[in-house]
């Protein structure tokens, strides 16, 4: 394995990804990460990220420098890079030109993390600080026009450091760097596969919780049904998902779910029906932050009374994930896990004390699909794009009643269709319609008619970080809203929203 030393890159969960794809385990650790920590992991090689600080800032982030003495294969990137060599005894310095971009890479030693490299590459720059002087033991392997030591190296003490980036696609052969670094230089082997994964983590669940039982809200999302899957091939029926319906999921949702998970998954599930507490509690609320407050409260006391039925549970799964216990401990915190905190619905029932399952904690989305495919988990649960645990309440701009569910139920229902059909779906992060509080003047027929308005909402993105919205054709589009105006009573307009993300969020409220 390897592991990343987080200096608070935004890079950083692209370093770990891109090992990953190689086959190889990587772990992303602080940089105050305890050194016999660290070697307890019996990491093959190390690497330290990329980080937006100047190793002269006073509080810019830091490792035990004795960590170089490991003699483990290390690979500094940008700041990664500077930290190492003003540790080992070299300078860094402020340049006199910002250098951001892309910049031709001229590769001088074609040897280490540049074997079968030659010449001329193309690389992705993005720093302020540069080497001025090498540290005894290193000497320079690659130069830019403007970076007179665009990548350095020990080769005797297995140290290495690239100014630039290796893992953002701008960067053609960083594939190739990071594979010399892995095979050549640290000696991985790539046996780290879904189907190994899978093995050892259902293993894992099963000396854990021995003949315990386990709970786990499931929401039908794609992380709590693997997470579900998974669980339930280690310990079978002691398993107990519980699902609750909060009356804003999407047309026939709860039914199809019910059905997947019993009859053909097989796996013990509680469907509690708690829409009308929802509703009522929702009735007259506009402020979408109340909105998600109702919510949150009224679903975690009626986990908590249905956790508490059932006897003898010691467990509970959840299905978080690894960019969720990345940002809640970067170097540099973040707005991110700020605003994704009100993302995680659940936590633990109050009455019991149950200890947690997070078998998907060290995987990436799309990790989890792969997972998923590889235990059995049909396509259609796969795939799923992303669904707001307030569900359909928060896009319901304004008040929401069971006559607005029913409508943007039907023409969300026509949306996905339609953008299956078309082969969009799995391309797209999420796809779905908003019902505004506005209404507009149509014609139908020759009669006048002032209906609602529903706006259609289509973006990509890797992480929901950041969006796109989705260049759909117009053809699709048009064919989107005459379904919807035609088959869905109340409606007669249809927008489609040309926003991304910043500025815009992904839902609308
Ligand atoms: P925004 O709208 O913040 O959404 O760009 C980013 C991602 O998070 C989802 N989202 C939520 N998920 N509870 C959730 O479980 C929420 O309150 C919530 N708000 C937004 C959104 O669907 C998108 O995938």
């Amino acid at each position: 394995m390897i592991v990343v030393v987080d200096f608070g890159s935004q890079y950083n969960q692209l370093i770990a990804r891109r090992v990953r794809e190689h086959k190889v385990y990587c772990q992303i650790e602080p940089p105050h990460v305890d050194l016999a920590y660290l070697r307890s992991l019996n990491p093959e090689g190390i690497i330290l990220s990329g980080g937006p600080s100047s190793i002269y800032e006073k509080n810019s982030p830091k490792i035990n420098p004795d960590i170089f003495k490991m003699g483990i294969p290390i690979l500094g990137i940008c700041y990664g890079m500077q930290f190492m060599v003003d540790a080992l005894g070299g300078k860094v310095k402020r340049a006199a030109k910002r250098e951001y971009g892309f910049a031709e890479l001229i590769i001088s030693e074609s040897q280490g993390i540049f074997k079968s490299l030659k010449d001329t590459v193309q690389c992705w720059m993005s720093h302020g600080d540069s080497i001025d002087r090498l540290p005894p033991g290193f000497t320079a392997t690659a130069f830019t026009d403007n970076t007179p030591i665009a990548a350095t190296a020990d080769f005797n003490r297995r140290l290495y450091g690239l100014q630039f980036h290796p893992e953002v696609e701008h960067t053609p052969k960083g594939k190739q760097m990071i594979a010399n670094f892995l095979f050549g230089i640290c000696g991985c082997k790539p046996n780290w596969t879904m189907k190994a994964f899978a093995t050892e983590t259902i293993e894992t669940v099963k000396q854990t919780v021995k003949d315990k039982k386990v709970i786990l809200g499931l929401s039908g999302g794609v992380d709590s049904s693997v997470t579900a899957v998974l669980i339930h091939k280690a310990i079978g029926h002691r398993l107990t998902c519980i699902f609750v319906d909060n009356g804003l999921l999407r047309l026939n949702e709860a039914a199809k779910l019910k059905t997947m998970f019993k009859e053909h998954l097989h796996i013990n599930i509680r469907y509690v029906n708690a829409s009308s507490k929802f509703l009522r509690a929702l009735a007259g609320v506009i402020d979408p932050e109340k909105k998600r407050k109702i919510i949150g409260k009224i679903f975690m006391d009626v986990f908590d009374a249905e956790a508490f039925k059932i006897r003898g549970a010691e467990y509970l799964a959840q299905g978080t994930l690894y960019p969720d216990i990345i940002e809640s401990r970067s170097a540099f915190g973040g707005p991110t896990s700020i605003i994704k905190s009100h993302h995680n619905v659940g936590g633990l029932p109050k009455k019991m004390k149950l200890k947690l399952v997070e078998p998907l904690k060290f995987l990436f989305k799309d990790e989890v699909r792969a997972l998923g495919k590889e235990i059995g988990l049909p396509d259609d649960l796969v795939w799923r794009q992303p669904f707001p645990g307030p569900g359909l309440a928060i896009r319901i701009i304004g008040e929401i009643n069971a006559k607005r569910l029913s409508v943007l139920r039907k023409v969300d229902a026509i949306l996905i269709e339609e953008i299956k059909a078309a082969g969009f779906y799995k391309k797209l992060w999420q796809s779905f319609a908003v019902l505004l509080p506005i209404k507009s003047v149509g014609v139908m027929g020759d009669k006048r008619t002032y209906e609602n308005i529903v706006a259609i909402r289509a973006v990509t993105s890797r992480d929901a970080m950041t969006a796109d919205w989705a260049k759909l054709p117009h053809k699709l589009l048009g064919k989107i809203s005459n379904r919807i105006i035609n088959e869905v009573n109340g409606v007669n307009r249809v927008a489609y929203d040309i926003s991304s993300k910043p500025p815009s969020t992904i839902e609308w409220e």
